[in-house]
């Protein structure tokens, strides 16, 4: 598609449109979604990435409204952007994503110089609705579900960065309580088999040698394959590592209740599959567990832990967690350090749980005082932190395999990724981006490691 924008006819000429400065915040979701948006732009209108706002035609945001503090970000970035049109009167500014589909006609009355407003299933629309705001001098809001697969309307994708990202699934149907998702993803689909493979075989071919694939319940995918019959998530997982030039596969993020024997086992089995997985729990307390409507007990997660440790015993693991869910007691608390102990884990993403327009715990008193909240937070993070540090003092003298992924901050040094997702820095040289090399961990720090590279003599 080549969008030939006759828009100035009868009018007073417009700017060409020549760049885009894209923000992306949230899950990995909406930076797969981001990359999209760029490969749209790109074949449409031919527009060139910038890195500043200041440089821009054209200023998309691809926002997330998971916790409050993620939404107010984005009204304070637009207050910026609106500087710049102040000066620049053409400029075209768009919000999208998770924020724009819940709080789009807040958006249009607080910020009146945005353009456009589209949800994360409407994407797809872009060019046309950029050029109906030219032509018209417009503002648009698009933010229904559509129907049709915006998938199909995508020209071919296309990513910077070593690891390639690929949506297999969108769209939650669980509602646990204090989550937004379900409101501004819509209910879960799942693209058919083909349709990924093909995917991932493009960005394999374009060189991509680690693919990572995503939804927000990823592992409850469930789409027809090439033989007619319907295929999980673990069949699909078989099916990809099966594809030439693929060396690491990965998925984000999985829920305990689809968490089936078949994707535990192939853990064991397919050797691409890398040895780390992040598993959302949320609370080690089975009460808050039932009010949070997550459907299993700790004790269906510690299972589930347990099994896959049988297939893969060195597998790093992580998980998120609320703290001061409306409800929550002190013991509940306790539950969740102790579950938290008892597992090991290596990464934690610890939350206060913040009240989220439209979930059903808004409905209830978010009845535990900041206070606490705040004393609870930090007991988690000095467990979790000491943990995540004891795990990376463990990988000290170990030789392991690196993702390079790109130059670090510190002058002469690249960084990358082991197959557990460690960060690891090491002095080396650029021309190993994408590649991957061994290096010998000397150093370990609270989130990353230091090691050298080992020169292997030809
Ligand atoms: N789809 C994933 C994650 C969704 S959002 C899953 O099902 O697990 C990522 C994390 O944000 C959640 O796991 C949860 O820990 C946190 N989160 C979601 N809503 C929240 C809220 N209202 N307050 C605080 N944290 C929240
Ligand atoms: Fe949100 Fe729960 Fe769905 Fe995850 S499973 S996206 S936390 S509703
Ligand atoms: Fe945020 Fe939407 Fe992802 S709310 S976490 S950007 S699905």
């Amino acid at each position: 598609m080549k969008i030939i924008d006759a828009s100035s006819h009868g009018k007073q000429p417009l700017k060409s449109l020549d760049t885009l400065y894209i923000k992306t915040f949230g899950c990995q979701m909406n930076e797969y979604d981001s990359s999209r948006m760029i490969d749209l732009m790109k074949s449409s209108y031919g527009l060139r990435l910038v890195a500043t706002p200041e440089e821009a035609d054209i200023i998309l945001m691809n926002t997330c409204s998971v916790r409050e503090k993620a939404e107010e970000k984005v009204f304070s970035d637009l207050g910026r952007y609106r500087l710049i049109k102040e000066k620049r009167p053409d400029l075209i500014i768009g919000v999208g994503g998770c924020v724009a589909q819940q709080e789009g006609a807040r958006i249009q009355a607080r910020a009146p110089y945005v353009d456009v407003v589209f949800g994360p299933q409407t994407y797809h629309r872009l060019p046309e609705m950029i050029h109906e705001i030219r032509r018209d001098r417009v503002r648009k809001m698009e933010i229904e579900m559509l129907e049709i697969e915006k998938f199909d309307h995508l020209p071919q994708a296309t990513q910077a960065g070593v690891s390639g990202l690929v949506t297999v699934m969108e769209g939650c149907d669980k509602f646990c309580t204090f989550c937004v998702v379900p409101f501004t993803r819509g209910a879960e689909i799942s693209r058919p088999v083909v349709d990924v493979l093909h995917e991932c075989q493009s960005l394999l071919a374009a060189g991509k040698i680690e693919i990572n694939l995503l939804g927000q319940t990823v592992n409850a995918y469930r789409a027809e394959g090439p033989d007619g019959e319907m295929w999980d998530f673990a069949a699909l997982l078989y099916a990809v590592a099966d594809l030439p030039g693929l060396v690491r596969l990965r998925f984000t993020t999985s829920h305990p209740m689809d968490m089936s024997p078949g994707i535990l086992q192939a853990f064991e089995d397919l050797p691409v599959l890398m040895p780390y997985l992040h598993l959302p729990v949320q609370s080690g307390s089975n009460q808050v567990l039932k009010l949070m409507h997550r459907n299993h007990t700790r004790e269906h997660y510690l299972e589930i832990i347990e099994t896959l440790r049988g297939h893969a015993p060195d597998i790093a693991l992580s998980s998120d967690f609320i703290v001061g869910y409306p409800g929550e007691s002190d013991q509940d608390f306790e539950d969740t350090l102790d579950l938290v102990r008892q597992v090991g884990f290596d990464t934690a993403f610890c939350f206060k749980y913040s009240p989220r327009p439209g979930t059903a715990a808004n409905q209830v008193e978010d009845s535990v005082p900041e206070a606490v909240k705040d004393r609870r937070l930090q007991a988690l993070l000095a467990l979790t932190r000491e943990l995540t540090r004891d795990s990376m003092q463990r990988q000290i003298g170990k030789t392991v395999a690196v993702l390079v992924e790109r130059a670090s901050k510190a002058e002469g040094e690249m960084q990358g990724r082991t197959p557990d997702l460690r960060i690891v820095h090491f002095v080396g040289q650029p021309r190993l981006i994408g590649h991957i090399v061994e290096v010998t961990v000397t150093e370990a720090y609270g989130q990353s490691l230091r090691g050298d590279l080992v020169i292997i003599d030809a």
